[in-house]
């Protein structure tokens, strides 16, 4: 006799689950307008050598990435033929292993300090960091053309300039978006005219349509989605689920055992279809729902933010659809966690 498929309502819990129809729709859709190399997709979305083979398979062969161990899990799996962390680092140990992986690996430098660290660690191949108004890292873009030659002086590549426009990927009003867009993009262009090199590097998933001054974008979130982006109209679905079980029932709610230690928070609450989330707690998500809830029910909540969400969880079930019914088709390990 068959041994009985496993569907999601079998999973034990929480779980972490990654709708396939959904999330091959992402890739595919992205893939259609930014093609190859017009698309750097950022995996510190997902952290998982599996999604990124997935965005190789669909035509993206360069990444990027926003921790050293990243870059090593991405080259260790033999991922990618163009590795960028696009973050700055002065860590002597973590630096040195990814100038040990040669032409493989871009870094972005921001200061004087990060591109002596670069030089220092034989990292070969650097991109100037400009900050674009986000208030995080890159230098002024005046500053930018200085920094390149002291990068050339300690005979590193410049490779061009990045610089991420995070302010402006989240707003809602399209006309908006594309302004500001286009405002944080001339800070970068003019940087680029003093720093030279082929690579204008920038962009999200708010901006992956907008944003035509870049000629490469650094989306990473649109393939498994974040609740906020979908008031964007971005074409992207919600592809990542947590499944629980409801453990408490009260006449007034419910309550299913994923809470803080399962979902990226700092977005806010878990969606739950056909139910209201009313907060989480360590390891409890408190709920009401239209249909009168059961003990032992499983329940698919969507995390608000996919990106803390994936580095909570040790593993992502693919389910070949969205819902509890779905069968189980494979398991990918989040093998890019942690910082070692
Ligand atoms: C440097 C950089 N580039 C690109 C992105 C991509 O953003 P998203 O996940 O919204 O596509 C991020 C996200 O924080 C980022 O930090």
């Amino acid at each position: 006799m068959l041994a009985r498929m496993t569907v999601v309502a079998d999973l034990p819990t929480p779980a972490l689950v990654l709708d396939q129809v959904a999330f091959e729709h992402n890739l595919v859709s992205m893939a259609a307008v930014r093609p190859g190399a017009a698309l750097r997709p950022h995996v510190k979305a997902h952290k998982c050598t599996a999604i990124a083979r997935a965005q190789l398979a669909v035509g993206h062969e360069r990444f990027c990435a926003a921790t050293p161990r990243e870059v090593l899990g991405l080259a260790v799996a033999g991922v990618g033929t163009d590795l960028l962390l696009a973050n700055e680092s002065v860590d002597a140990v973590r630096l040195r292993a990814l100038g040990d992986l040669g032409d493989l690996v871009t870094v972005a430098v921001d200061s004087e300090a990060t591109v002596i660290a670069a030089a220092a660690a034989g990292i070969r191949r650097v991109l100037i960091d400009v900050n674009v108004g986000l208030p995080r890292c890159g230098c002024a873009p005046e500053g930018a053309g200085s920094l390149a030659d002291l990068a050339r002086a300690h005979g590193l590549e410049v490779r061009g300039v990045m610089g991420y426009e995070g302010h402006v990927v989240g707003i809602v009003d399209a006309v908006e978006r594309a302004a500001k867009c286009e405002r944080s993009m001339a800070r970068l262009l003019t940087a680029h005219q003093q720093v030279g090199g082929d690579i204008v590097s920038a962009g999200g998933t708010g901006t992956y349509a907008v944003n035509s001054w870049a000629n490469e974008i650094q989306a990473g979130s649109y393939a498994l989605m974040d609740t906020a982006y979908a008031e964007l109209g971005l074409g992207f679905r919600p592809a990542l689920r947590v499944a629980a079980t409801v453990v408490s029932i009260n006449p007034n709610f419910a309550v299913a055992d994923a809470g803080l230690k399962a979902f990226g928070m700092d977005h806010g609450d878990p969606i739950l279809e056909g139910g209201e989330v009313l907060f989480c707690s360590d390891e409890h998500v408190t709920f009401r729902s239209e249909a009168s809830a059961r003990v032992g029910e499983r329940v698919l909540l969507q995390p608000a933010h996919i990106d803390p969400t994936m580095a909570y969880h040790d593993r992502v079930h693919v389910a070949s659809g969205p819902g509890l019914g779905a069968e189980i088709v494979d398991e990918w390990s989040i093998d890019l966690r942690g910082w070692d």
